[in-house]
């Protein structure tokens, strides 16, 4: 095969890895179930998923790809040949094909808000809910959004690894934490950071129940961008002295210290404008903030204008970054086992994915009587992948590294053929062999017997 490309620096591999981690889950999926599930009880429980789950489970997906060198499906033909494992790496690309479909859409949205908050379209009074619903129904404002969000995806992916994903993570991850500080300085000024600060932080253990602990470990598989085959075809760039187990920790800690302060963000302004609910999902980031943006710097129009343009940009480059880590595994697959250039499989999957990227908006609006199980293909989407072949995706990489890769060859990566000292090496095995698996089964089941 030809020579392939590696991550030039420690510091790329962490912030490009970073940057796959940090995304919408941090800025609106996390700083919400904090705040429903019992402040700073839930806080500790998902720290306790983060590091005996996410971490054990993210070493397991580097140590595929580092050994193999290689997409996210060869690499687990290379390590098993002619077994039914392959499936790991195949569900690994599929999902982030299906994922990376409806991400777009998302994301999309994200740049439309950016834009309108720097035009200053946010600001005033508006019915932002109804702006809101006329934006996501109309049949081309979201595709147009989706469609530049994809070409900005697309020329970093072609740029290739240490120029594109690499550079471009280590300009855009700096300047994402310089936002969220500056944001976050921003929030102490406000009347509603004491109420805000407690009502995410305070602990309150009545509220944890089963269901709250399961939630804290999907959260925590879906905020490290777990059984994605991101962070194994981001792995197999990586060199031969990186290091795995620090490496998957400095991730860790970044994604969980990002998502705690996007609530000491968000959760300050809601509380500084009577009468608001904090709300859900996008409903929060698109409805509630702009609003409570609004009428939270009624008296000061140009903090608000910056504040709320900054905000989305937050957004916006958390998705970007998210994103590419979402296009590479797929461009990375055609690219190496199709044998056709890095150029040519890049346009392949930014093609394709906008044209299902498309059906799944419009199913939002247009098409919205198109439903397969009562769901329109947006949800449709959402519930297989995130749902379904996520979680079986998971316990299969545990499975795998812990029961099927020969032990040795795990303890050869995870120390660097021995030159590292790695004393809780007997403790992760056990978590991927047990912990993570069992964990992982009983969000499984939860979610499809309780929720849908
Ligand atoms: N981790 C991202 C987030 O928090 C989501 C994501 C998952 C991105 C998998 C890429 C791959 O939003």
């Amino acid at each position: 095969m030809a020579h392939r490309a590696n991550f030039g620096s420690k510091i790329g591999v962490v912030l490009a890895a970073a940057g796959s981690a940090v995304g919408l889950g941090n800025v609106w999926r996390f700083p919400t179930e904090v705040g429903n599930n019992g402040g700073a009880a839930f806080i500790l429980i998902y720290l306790a998923c983060v590091f005996f789950i996410g971490v054990p489970v993210m070493v397991s997906e580097f140590v595929i790809g580092r050994s193999t060198h290689a997409n996210t499906i060869t690499a687990f033909r290379k390590l098993a040949p002619r077994t039914w494992w392959r499936i790991g790496g195949i569900e690994g690309v599929f999902v982030a094909f299906f994922i990376f479909c409806y991400y777009i859409i998302v994301s999309g949205w994200t740049l439309h808000y950016m834009v309108a908050s720097f035009l200053n379209r946010l600001s005033g009074d508006h019915d932002y809910k109804a702006y809101f619903q006329h934006f996501v129904s109309s049949p081309w404002e979201p595709v147009v959004y989706a469609i530049v969000f994809m070409l900005l995806v697309h020329f970093v992916i072609v740029r290739g690894v240490q120029n594109g994903i690499e550079r471009f993570s280590k300009l855009m991850m700096p300047m994402l934490l310089l936002i969220i500080a500056v944001l976050v300085v921003c929030s102490f000024s406000m009347s509603g950071f004491t109420d805000g600060v407690l009502f995410l932080l305070r602990p309150d253990f009545s509220k944890v129940t089963p269901t709250v602990v399961l939630s804290a470990v999907g959260q925590a598989f879906y905020s490290l961008s777990l059984a994605m085959g991101c962070l194994c075809t981001y792995a197999s760039y990586f060199g031969p002295k990186t290091n795995l187990t620090k490496t998957a920790l400095s991730v860790s800690l970044i994604d969980t210290c990002v998502a705690v302060l996007c609530g000491f963000i968000i959760f300050p302004a809601v509380f500084s404008v009577p009468g608001v609910e904090a709300d859900e999902g996008p409903g929060l980031v698109f409805i509630t903030l702009p609003h409570v943006f609004n009428i939270a710097f009624h008296n000061f129009p140009l903090v608000g204008y910056l504040f709320s343009g900054l905000f989305y940009l937050l957004l916006m480059l958390s998705a970007l970054t998210s994103a590419i880590s979402l296009h590479e595994p797929v461009t990375a697959y055609i690219h190496e086992e199709w044998h056709v250039s890095r150029h040519r499989a890049a346009w392949m999957v930014t093609l394709a994915c906008i044209l299902l990227g498309v059906a799944c908006s419009l199913s939002m609006g247009v098409w919205n009587g198109f439903r397969i199980g009562g769901l329109c293909l947006f949800d449709l989407f959402d519930f297989v992948s995130a749902k379904i072949i996520l979680p079986l995706g998971g316990i299969l990489i545990c499975l795998f590294v812990g029961w099927k890769l020969d032990r040795r060859l795990v303890h050869s990566e995870v120390t660097n053929n021995g030159s590292l000292r790695v004393p809780l090496f007997r403790l992760y095995l056990f978590l991927v062999r047990w912990v993570a698996p069992l964990a992982i089964a009983l969000i499984f089941f939860n979610e499809l017997f309780n929720k849908s």
